[in-house]
């Protein structure tokens, strides 16, 4: 069977997101998939097309992802119609519990279920995506290996 090509993009200042996004990239490979990890900055819309799982990370500013990921699905509209199908997955850093994590989490998804992707939830932890308080600590990074491990399961299931 082929490996689900899980991509694990991210946008990270001062590292918080890059953490999580590493420990995200280790779950998908765990859970057989064949991983990408990279800097948002260097993803155009057109390669988005290549992956059976899309996870992207972003830090909180002002409860919404930083602008580099906006940019990215807006450049999307080229691509429109060809991620239908992909599942994809979010999560976020921020400085205060509740300083609008989910909801930053929340906007990348919805951008997501406009492409037609699959989203999963998760019915225990952090539902909508996880969430990394400053530098992220042990139960972040477990939360975030779950979440890599869950989009490359439920890709290779999408596949066969
Ligand atoms: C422009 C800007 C806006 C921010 N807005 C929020 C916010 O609304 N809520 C919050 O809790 N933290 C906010 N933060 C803090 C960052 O989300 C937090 O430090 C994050 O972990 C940084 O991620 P990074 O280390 O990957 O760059 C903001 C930081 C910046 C620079």
């Amino acid at each position: 069977m082929n490996k689900a090509k899980i991509l694990v993009a991210y946008f990270s200042k001062s590292g918080n997101t890059e953490a999580m996004a590493q420990k995200v990239a280790e779950g998908a490979q765990a859970a057989g998939g064949e991983v990408d990890l990279m800097r948002i900055k260097e993803l155009s819309a057109a390669a988005l097309t290549k992956y059976d799982g899309i996870i992207i990370g972003t830090p909180t500013y002002y409860g919404l992802p930083a602008a580099g990921i906006k940019n990215l699905f807006d450049e999307s509209v080229q691509i429109h119609r060809r991620l239908v199908g992909k599942v994809g997955g979010a999560f976020a850093t921020a400085a205060n519990i509740g300083g609008g994590n989910e909801t930053a989490v929340l906007a990348i998804l919805q951008a997501m279920l406009i492409h037609g992707m699959i989203v999963p939830g998760a019915a225990q932890g952090d539902h909508y995506g996880p969430i990394g308080i400053n530098k992220p600590d042990e139960r972040a990074l477990k939360q975030a290996h779950a979440l890599g491990e869950r989009i490359a399961t439920l890709a290779a299931k999408v596949m066969a």
